[in-house]
């Protein structure tokens, strides 16, 4: 028979990927990291002590929090080369290429230190890629500024580190502000790994080709820049920039969404897994009002992100199809209130997301029972047929 679909064969392949890093109930709307509810850990802990905890599988003592952040300071300098790297760029790229890239061509600098074997290497490609990627990303928005880039500041810590070189300037210091430290820092945690999601897929399958960690996250980045993806926390602002300037009523928008006028959707709104409400995005919309009241700012996004919630949350469309907002709704209010370009949002995502690629793409490598990826496939194209005579 020809033109078999995946129907025809009574079951789309689920084949499962086991890992011990984290854990979702769609359903009910649960997340946790290595057993920890992701509420418990955003309220208390920190970006650093969350990477360590997915990385290693527990909490860190205070001695080893303390060394891992002191190993990660020393090693946030860039080879000065890199600088033609990014001076090679057009001041338009935007910065998820820009970052993806920069991390292919880092590894070309640490040739022989990249390999998948050698733990003492793992460890320390760890390391170089927690220390340096913030970094990257502060070149790439300083580049899309056209301002000079600033050295990193081992003084400061993880979160401090990146603002100051994202918003410090050569003709004056940066000023740390707690309130956008500890913000940035929770919003990270949030971030920092969801199971088997695309990125994280991607970063697993390339690496299962036994490709180095460089690669891997290189390929992960890409994954996470699609708009149905982390690229959607800047769809949503670009979405409700546009109903905005539009002039558009909201709920003239979300008929066009069902209607499904030229493929509209409503982003920053569903999920492959949670149909439930999304619990990041509960904790993002919680602390959206506190972060924006703190820096002084009101913003007629948040009042626009939250009547479109409200409007979608009642509509039988929307509930039949169990869709909530995901974490990708109210991030991007936050970030502008921050100070980020909207093209930086799914930068920040991969900042926050690359513990979680490390977790996985190790217990993946560890496991001398891993194979190479090969998703299987359902043939539904033509049966066998002959060559025309000619
Ligand atoms: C992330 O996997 C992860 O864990 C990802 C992530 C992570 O931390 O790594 O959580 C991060 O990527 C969050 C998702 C960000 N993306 C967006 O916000 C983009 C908008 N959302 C959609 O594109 C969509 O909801 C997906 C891609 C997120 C999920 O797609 P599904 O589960 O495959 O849903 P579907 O496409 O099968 O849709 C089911 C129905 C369809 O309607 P019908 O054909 O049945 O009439 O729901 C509709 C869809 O048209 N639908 C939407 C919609 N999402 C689904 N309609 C309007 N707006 C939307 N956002």
């Amino acid at each position: 028979k020809t033109g078999l679909t995946a129907l025809d064969y009574g079951f789309v392949n689920t084949a499962a990927t086991a890992s011990k890093v984290t854990y979702i109930d769609g359903d009910e709307g649960i997340l946790r990291y290595r057993g920890y509810p992701i509420e418990q850990l955003a309220e208390n802990s920190t970006f650093l002590e969350v990477a360590w905890l997915l990385i290693y599988g527990e909490l860190p003592s205070a001695d080893e929090l303390a060394a891992f952040d002191e190993r990660i300071r020393r090693h946030t300098l860039l080879h000065e080369d890199l600088k033609h790297f990014f001076s090679a760029l057009p001041h338009t790229a935007h910065p998820m290429a820009v970052i993806s890239s920069a991390l292919s061509a880092l590894s070309t600098y640490y040739e022989n230190g990249s390999s998948s074997n050698d733990p003492e290497q793992v460890e320390l490609t760890t390391i170089r890629l927690l220390a340096k990627l913030p970094v990257i990303a502060a070149y790439a928005h300083k580049k899309s500024l056209g301002q000079a880039f600033l050295y990193p500041d081992n003084r400061l810590g993880f979160v401090d580190n990146f603002l100051r070189l994202n918003f410090g300037t050569m003709a004056e210091p940066y000023e740390s502000n707690p309130v956008l430290t500890r913000a940035l820092d929770r919003l990270l945690i949030l971030h920092e790994d969801h199971e088997q999601n695309a990125s994280t897929s991607t970063v697993r399958l390339v690496g299962s080709t036994k490709a180095n960690l460089y690669a891997s996250v290189s390929a992960g980045i890409n994954a996470l820049s699609g708009p149905l993806h982390g690229g959607a926390n800047e769809a949503v602002l670009q979405m409700l920039a546009q109903i905005r300037d539009s002039g558009e009523s909201v709920q003239r928008f979300v008929e066009r969404v069902k209607n499904k006028e030229d493929g509209v959707k409503l982003m920053g709104f569903g999920h492959r897994v949670y149909k439930n409400y999304d619990p990041r995005a509960k904790l993002v919309k919680d602390s959206a009002d506190e972060v924006l009241k703190d820096l002084g700012i009101s913003d007629p996004m948040l009042d626009l992100a939250k009547e479109l919630e409200q409007i979608a949350l009642e509509d039988d469309y929307f509930k039949e199809r169990r869709l909530y907002p995901n974490v990708d709704f109210y991030t991007g209010v936050i970030y502008k209130a921050m100070g980020f370009p909207t093209r930086m949002f799914t930068v920040l995502f991969a900042i926050g997301r690359l513990p979680g690629w490390i977790a996985h793409w190790r217990e993946m490598n560890a496991d001398p029972q891993t194979k190479i990826g090969r998703p299987q496939q359902l043939y539904t194209g033509s049966a066998v047929r002959d060559f025309p005579r000619r």
